[in-house]
Parts: structure tokens; sequence; C-alpha cells
């Protein structure tokens, strides 16, 4: 939490003055701020763990084994940041032998700091939380993101969000996967999918949905692989009904996108 912290001064220092630079492709971007932020949540970690490995999204992984691993994603909700829209935190986990064991997630602008340990429940702010009771899809607020490679599989991406949204009460696209869990875990809202997030997104989040009593899967429901998660995190009650869907869509998703790819080729 003190390495979450450190990152969360980071955002409200750097917000009013964003420098962006561009990673891979123009969409995926990269601030002064994640840079700064990672370094101070790795120098916290490092002078109390200094023989801990690290997976930390701007620098990569440490080249050494250990069995206790740290899982950072210094800024989560870059392309928010950089245009100043609220919605951001660091994400920050502990992985013992493989299992993530402490998750924190924390929202400096809005004061939030989300924290599970395992075994031992899910807070906000010291407070337990819990997910929500809504019984059924029909009756949910769900919520997804589209990964950086939404431009070349965007029939893809939207095959899923066009079933939902004419089944559910609303769909949301906030921008932030971190805050996205832990907003499952509050009971903001009931249901999360995404494809292609990264250990660094989901580490610290998908176990405070757990502590939280909510369920997290993969999105045909067999147990998360948080490297290349195609994640779906739910309070519960509306996973399976979730599952059916995308399972249903995935044929029509498939087919779009490969239609697109055609018609790109044809007119190449
Ligand atoms: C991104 C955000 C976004 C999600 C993307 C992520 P970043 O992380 O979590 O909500 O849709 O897939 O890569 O790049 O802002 O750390
Ligand atoms: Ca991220
Ligand atoms: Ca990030």
């Amino acid at each position: 939490m003190r390495a979450a912290r450190a990152a969360g001064r980071i955002h409200l220092k750097r917000l009013s003055r964003i420098t962006v630079g561009r990673k891979s492709n123009s969409i995926d971007l990269v601030t002064e701020a994640d840079r700064e932020s990672e370094a101070a949540v790795i120098e916290v970690i490092h002078r109390s763990f200094p023989t801990h490995a690290i997976l930390a999204e701007e620098s990569g992984a440490s080249t050494h084994q250990s069995d206790h691993r740290w899982i950072i994603d210094p800024l989560d909700g870059t392309t928010n940041f950089a245009h100043g829209y609220p919605q951001f935190c660091v994400s920050i986990a502990y992985e013992l032998r493989g299992r993530v064991q402490l998750g924190v997630v924390f929202d400096a602008l809005k004061k939030e700091c989300f924290f599970a340990q395992r075994g031992k429940g899910a807070r906000l702010n010291g407070k337990p939380i819990r997910v929500s009771t809504t019984p059924s899809l029909g009756a949910s607020l769900l919520c997804t993101g589209f990964p950086y490679d939404r431009r070349e599989r965007r029939r893809y991406y939207l095959s899923f969000w066009e079933e939902f949204m004419t089944r559910v009460q609303g769909v949301r696209r906030t921008g932030a996967a971190a805050l996205d869990l832990v907003y499952v875990a509050t009971g903001r809202i009931d249901g999360f999918w995404e494809f292609g997030l990264k250990a660094w997104d989901v580490a610290a989040g998908a176990l405070i949905v757990e502590e939280a009593r909510g369920l997290v899967t993969n999105m045909d429901g067999t147990p998360l692989d948080m490297n290349g998660a195609n994640i779906l995190a739910t309070n519960g009650r509306v996973h399976d009904e979730m599952i059916e869907v995308i399972a249903g869509a995935r044929p029509e998703a498939d087919r779009r996108h490969s239609e697109m790819l055609r018609q790109e080729q044809a007119s190449a």
C-alpha cells in the first residue's frame, strides 16, 4: 500500500502536465507518469524485499528466479490519464509460488484504495466490500474494455458488445481494467469481460473480486490464465449466463472478423 500511495502521488502531480509518447502503435500510449510511478513502486518494494522478482508493464520481468513476485501496472488507464479523464489507478499484486496472495488497486484521484489478502476478504479504504446480489443478466450493469488490437479486430470485439447490450440494463467501457474489476468487487457493476488483458491488468483486481465473494474465470469458465487473460469477472450469480452469451456470440464474431479481413484484402 505504501508503494501504491507513492504511485498515486506521482499520478496526481503529473496529471496537470502530461507528456505523451507512443509505444508499439498509435493508440498504445505511455506517459512520464507510467515510467515514474513504476520506478517509485519498484523502489518501495525493493527497499523491503531486495531479492523478490518483479513483473512490471513498462520495464518487464526481472531475470532472476524467486518464489516471490510482484506484478505491477504502474498506471492502468493511461489513455484516460493522457486526456485528463478521471478514471485511472495503480495496480500491484504479490504472488507466492505462482499464486496471488495480496492485491491493491489505488485510485488516487477518488482516494479509493481497494485491497485484498487471500483468505482475509476485500476492503475499500479499510471497510469490507462484497459483490452485488443482482440475480440475472437482465438486471445487470456490465463493463468491458477493448484491447490495443481493437482497430484490426473491431468487428470481433463489437459482436460481444452487441450481444450484451440487447440483454442487460447497460454496458460501460471506462478504460481502466483494474478499476473495472474492483467495481465488480464493490457491486458497482455486476460483470466484466475483456479479451487479451495482461497479468499486470488483472492480478490484483482478480484477487479482490474473489475475496469480495465474486467469481473470476476465463470466458469459457475454466480457471483464469493471467497471461493472455480473456477474463470474466462477475458477482457469481450472472456468471453462467455471461459464459453462455459469449459462447453463443463467438461463431458470429469469427465470421464477421473473417469477412472484414476479406473485404480489406479485396480493397487493398
Ligand atoms: C489498458 C486499460 C484498458 C483496457 C486495455 C488495457 P493501460 O491498460 O486497462 O481499460 O481496455 O486492454 O491495456 O494500457 O492503460 O495500462
Ligand atoms: Ca493496464
Ligand atoms: Ca499501464
